[in-house]
């Protein structure tokens, strides 16, 4: 079959398998090139397919020789249609694993269902017995509650007022403003049951209670903070109250695993290009210009320098673990500084279609999002026939 990108909308409907077989091992290169860390030896990442959860896989394993199992939800080829590049990330990463004689095991389903959890604990417990390091890096749109059967929906609205903003369509490149009106208290309470952190502690309980954890295990989440001209759809809406209540359960999850010295953190990541990022209104319009300030200052991080840095100067950089005044680890230490924002708050205010191409990179974000389905890579021959990975063994 010979793949080509197919768009609709903030979506790619179909992604390469040999290009998201290089993106994999242009990561692990990456890793390897920095040297080694000492870190966890048996991790579990949680959402391990795409983004930060498949750059924290591939820091554990390539960066700590670390067993690994990734639970994440992804469809697999069928006649007709590839599968999501999460899949072929997993076949791949998977594949590379094995090669260099890691351990490496996957369950591909529901990370909110008890199965899916009791299908870990399970294989935990038979191939590792306990857990150094759990990495929770889920990002979704729904989530189908465990107890109640009841199917949330997240939204991405602001809290109390309507909002007006620039945001660019990233495949045209046209600026142009988006209003969003504010979110219902019901809004706001689902997208807290999504992406907050009950599922997180929920994890934590269920490996604490079936003894997988070992003494001193630490658990890290992602967070996200931004700049002020995204707080109003972001951090001040109803994701950031999200967040908010995840920031919260690092402590909660810190208290309930006292007994056995466990420690839990959440992270505060940098704003990229992933699945879930481009579908933000007025974020892609931000990150564009801050591609381009970080390129040219060449502080500029993907999701793997940001996790090799995670790993190597905050988690195991040997001693206590740096946060800020709320607890939390800052690796978005870099897009905040203040010269950076400072100049995109200036240069947003002039911000237009004809403007862009001059002072934000939005060609570096198109290429990235092509690179996330798999696209966009010059060592891949996109007119020759695509070599469809075999289902590896051990993706469940
Ligand atoms: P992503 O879309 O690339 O990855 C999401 C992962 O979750 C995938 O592995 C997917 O398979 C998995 N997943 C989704 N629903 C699932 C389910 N029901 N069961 C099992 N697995 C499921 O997202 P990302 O951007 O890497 O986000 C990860 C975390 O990082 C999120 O908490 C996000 O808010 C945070 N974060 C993202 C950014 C950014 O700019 N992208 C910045 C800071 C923090
Ligand atoms: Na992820």
């Amino acid at each position: 079959m010979i793949i080509e990108p197919r768009m609709r909308g903030f979506i790619c409907l179909t992604a390469h398998p040999d290009g998201c077989a290089q993106n994999v091992k242009n990561q692990i290169e990456y890793v390897k090139s920095k040297g080694k860390i000492n870190g966890a030896k048996r991790v579990l990442v949680i959402g391990a397919s795409t983004g930060f959860g498949l750059a924290s896989r591939i820091t554990s394993a390539f960066g700590c020789d670390a067993a690994t199992i990734g639970v994440f939800f992804e469809k697999e080829p069928s006649a007709g249609k590839t599968a999501t590049p999460g899949w072929y990330n997993s076949a791949a990463f998977e594949d590379e694993a094995t090669k260099a004689g890691l351990y490496t095991k996957s369950i591909n389903g529901d990370a909110f269902s008890n199965e899916v959890k009791q299908q870990t604990i399970d294989l935990i417990k038979k191939d590792l017995g306990q857990i150094d390091l759990v990495i929770y890096s889920l990002a979704s749109p729904v989530r189908m509650h465990p107890t109640t059967g009841v199917l949330h929906r997240s939204t991405l609205k602001p809290i109390g007022n309507t909002f007006t903003n620039k945001t660019v369509d990233f495949h045209t490149g046209v600026v142009s403003d988006v209003t969003i009106e504010p979110a219902t208290q019901e809004d706001i309470d689902n997208t807290v049951v999504v992406m907050g952190g009950e599922d997180w502690s929920m994890w934590m309980n269920a490996m604490k209670e079936a003894g997988v954890l070992a003494d001193g295990a630490m658990t890290v989440a992602y967070s996200y903070i931004g700049p002020e001209v995204t707080e109003a759809v972001y951090r001040k809406g109803t994701i950031g109250r999200a967040k908010d209540h995840l920031e919260a359960t690092a402590f909660d999850i810190t208290n309930d695993l006292k007994a056995i010295n466990g420690k839990a953190f959440v992270s505060v990541n940098k704003a990229l290009v992933t699945q879930a990022s481009s579908a933000i209104p007025v974020v892609p319009l931000y990150m564009s210009l801050l591609f381009k300030i970080m390129k040219k200052d060449g502080s500029h991080e993907g999701c793997i320098e940001q996790m090799q840095r995670l790993y190597s100067d905050r988690l195991y950089n040997g001693c206590e673990i740096p946060t800020d005044e709320k607890g939390r680890i800052r690796i978005d230490d870099w897009e905040m500084r203040q010269v950076y924002q400072d100049e995109i708050a200036e240069l947003w205010k002039s911000i237009s279609t004809e403007t862009l191409t001059e002072n934000g990179d939005l060609t570096g974000y198109k290429s990235d999002f092509l690179n996330l389905f798999g696209f966009g890579f010059d060592s891949v021959d996109y007119s020759a026939e695509a070599n469809e990975l075999k289902m590896v063994a051990s993706i469940k």
